[in-house]
């Protein structure tokens, strides 16, 4: 199994596709949000999904063939120009779903570097085309950059500690493997070693893909592509992640600042749907243990 989609009908009910509308899948995946919208599109209209990860690509599986689907390998964060490439016009766009973070098949293929449960390289990178890798990032950051990634993106407790360690230990010998990694976590963890490891491993990935920095840049690209009346729909799995897209939809910028208009009058892009974040019930959290801190905002572009 690729991936189980998390908030799987909640979000894509929240979408109300339209036949005959125009959709977009920022985050592919194993394809399951993207399933349901198409079967919700009866063959019309159009989908298009992206990926940066060349293995979703390889995984369009039966509706690869649809005519009104398209796959692109590309990072979200380019939303607005791929779409324009592809001949969507920006206001023109029905509905926008963002399942953000890694998919299971990627936490599960031990070469890609992203667990702490496989010895392999330190990679973590979602497009292996491009960009730093986790170890480039352990190498090469001064101890106060990496204590901010642990306590920013891992919300690490002894942050400086692991920090000054990584640079001890790279001094002596740089960093290559997850292996090398975990052994040093297992020497400074506080708490509970399984949640460090998820903490650390999470924050450096976080860093390596800049998945805040991209995320930023799709909302805002997701924005102009938008109709008035459009929807987005955004599955988060980090408060920071979270509190991002909360702004974004109450003010129309991530840092929530409130905007004025001409006249003074704070100006409110969306019209919020979920006052607060849908969270998956008892029966998804038995089945699916990965969807425990999923979050769905979703709304209306005015
Ligand atoms: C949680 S999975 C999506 C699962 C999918 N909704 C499903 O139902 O199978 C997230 C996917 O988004 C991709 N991804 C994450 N950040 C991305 C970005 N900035 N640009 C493009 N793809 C991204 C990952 O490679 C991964 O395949």
């Amino acid at each position: 199994m690729y991936h189980i989609s998390v908030l799987l009908n909640e979000s894509v009910e929240w979408l109300q596709v339209n036949t005959g509308g125009i959709f977009a899948d920022a985050t592919f995946g194993g394809g399951g949000h993207s399933a349901l919208i198409l079967e919700y599109l009866k063959g019309s209209g159009h989908l298009y999904a992206f990926d940066q990860d060349a293995d979703a690509l390889n995984n369009t599986g039966p509706f690869s063939s649809a005519p009104n689907f398209t796959i692109i390998h590309a990072n979200f964060r380019e939303i607005r120009r791929m779409l324009r490439a592809e001949g969507v016009r920006p206001g023109t766009v029905s509905g926008i779903l963002a399942d953000l973070g890694v998919s299971s098949h990627q936490l599960d293929s031990a070469e890609r570097g992203f667990s702490y449960r496989f010895d392999a390289a330190l990679d973590m990178r979602m497009d292996v085309r491009e960009g730093e890798t986790a170890a480039d990032i352990l190498n090469s950051r001064s101890v106060q950059k990496l204590q901010r990634i642990f306590s920013e993106l891992g919300e690490v407790r002894n942050s400086k500690t692991l920090a000054e360690a990584v640079v001890r230990h790279r001094e002596a010998q740089p960093f290559k493997t997850t292996g090398e990694l975990t052994a040093l976590c297992d020497k400074h963890f506080m708490g509970d070693r399984m949640r460090y490891l998820s903490q650390v491993f999470q924050a450096l990935r976080m860093e390596v893909n800049d998945e805040l920095g991209a995320l930023k840049s799709m909302l805002e690209g997701a924005y102009d592509m938008l109709a008035p009346g459009g929807r987005l729909a955004v599955i988060t799995f980090h408060s920071l992640e979270d509190r991002m897209v909360k702004n974004f939809l109450k003010s129309g910028n991530v840092s929530g600042e409130p905007v004025k208009d001409f006249y003074g009058n704070i100006e409110r892009p969306w019209e919020v749907l979920t006052k607060k974040p849908v969270e998956p019930g008892g029966e998804e959290l038995k089945r699916n243990a990965r969807a425990r801190s999923s979050r769905l905002r979703v709304a209306v572009k005015r």
